[in-house]
C-alpha cells in the first residue's frame, strides 16, 4: 500500500546527512511530501546557471515552476526566467553568481487552458511540507544576498506579515542569509494591462535589483554585506 500523505508531513526526513546540492537534487526527485508530484511532471530542484564564479553569491527564490519549468525541469526557464535575465542584465549582476530557486518545487496547477495548464497558487500546507528542501538549500549555498521574488518567497521566507509593497528594494537583516532584498516576481510584470506598465513595472524592478547588484559589487562576503547596512 503506497504511504498516505497528509498536510502534516513535511520533507524533512527526505534532506541527506552532510547534504551537497547535488546529494538535495537527488533527494528532492523523489519527493511526496505533499500531494503535488502527483499531477507535475517531476520535482524542479534550484540550480546555477554555468560554473561557480569568484565573489559573493546571491540566491533568488521565486514561487514554484511554471508549465515550461515543469517540463524543462530547470528553474526559471520560462516566460518568467526571460524577464530575470533581462532585469538582471540590466541590472549589472553576472548569472554565474546566481543560483536560483523556488519555495515549492513541484508545479501547481488547477486546470486546462488550451493546451496549457494554469498554474494555482500553493496552499500554506504545500509551503510548509516543501520548505525543508528551500531551507536545506540556503545552508548549503550559504548565500551573501537572498533575494525574494514576489509574496509567496518573501512571506514564507521572511514571515507572513511581510508585504513586497511596503519594503521592496531595501536591504533587510534575517537569519536566512547577511542581507535580505525582497520585490515582485517577474511574472506579475508580465500581466501588466499595458505596455506602459510593463515598461514602469520593469524599470521598477530593475531598480531593485541594482540595490542587489551595488551589494554584491561592494562586498566580498556576508560580514561586509551586513556592515553597510
Ligand atoms: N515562476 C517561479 O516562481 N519560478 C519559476 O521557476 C518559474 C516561474
Amino acid at each position: 500500500m503506497p504511504k498516505r500523505t497528509s498536510s502534516l508531513e513535511t520533507a524533512a526526513p527526505l534532506i541527506p546527512e552532510s547534504p551537497t546540492l547535488d546529494k538535495l537534487r537527488e533527494a528532492a526527485a523523489g519527493c511526496r511530501a505533499c500531494p503535488l508530484w502527483q499531477k507535475a511532471t517531476q520535482t524542479v530542484f534550484g540550480e546555477r546557471e554555468g560554473p561557480p564564479g569568484p565573489g559573493p553569491r546571491v540566491m533568488f527564490v521565486g514561487e514554484q515552476p511554471g508549465e515550461e519549468e515543469d517540463v524543462a525541469g530547470r528553474p526559471f526557464v520560462g516566460p518568467s526566467g526571460r524577464l530575470l535575465d533581462e532585469a538582471l542584465e540590466a541590472a549589472g549582476i553576472d548569472r554565474s553568481q546566481v543560483y536560483v530557486t523556488n519555495v515549492v518545487k513541484h508545479f501547481k496547477w488547477k486546470e486546462m487552458q488550451g493546451e496549457r495548464r494554469i498554474h494555482a497558487k500553493p496552499s500554506a500546507g504545500e509551503i510548509r511540507a516543501c520548505k525543508p528542501w528551500l531551507e536545506a538549500e540556503l545552508r548549503v549555498f550559504r548565500p551573501d544576498i537572498l533575494v525574494c521574488l514576489g509574496a509567496t518567497a518573501a512571506q514564507a521566507l521572511l514571515g507572513k506579515d511581510f508585504r513586497v509593497t511596503r519594503q521592496r528594494g531595501q536591504p533587510l537583516h534575517s537569519d536566512h542569509a547577511p542581507v535580505v532584498v525582497a520585490t515582485v516576481h517577474p511574472s506579475s510584470i508580465l500581466r501588466a494591462p499595458t505596455e506602459q506598465d510593463r515598461k514602469a513595472q520593469l524599470r521598477a524592478f530593475i531598480k531593485d535589483l541594482k540595490v542587489v547588484a551595488d551589494l554584491l559589487h561592494g562586498v566580498r562576503g556576508g560580514e561586509e554585506a551586513s556592515a553597510q547596512l
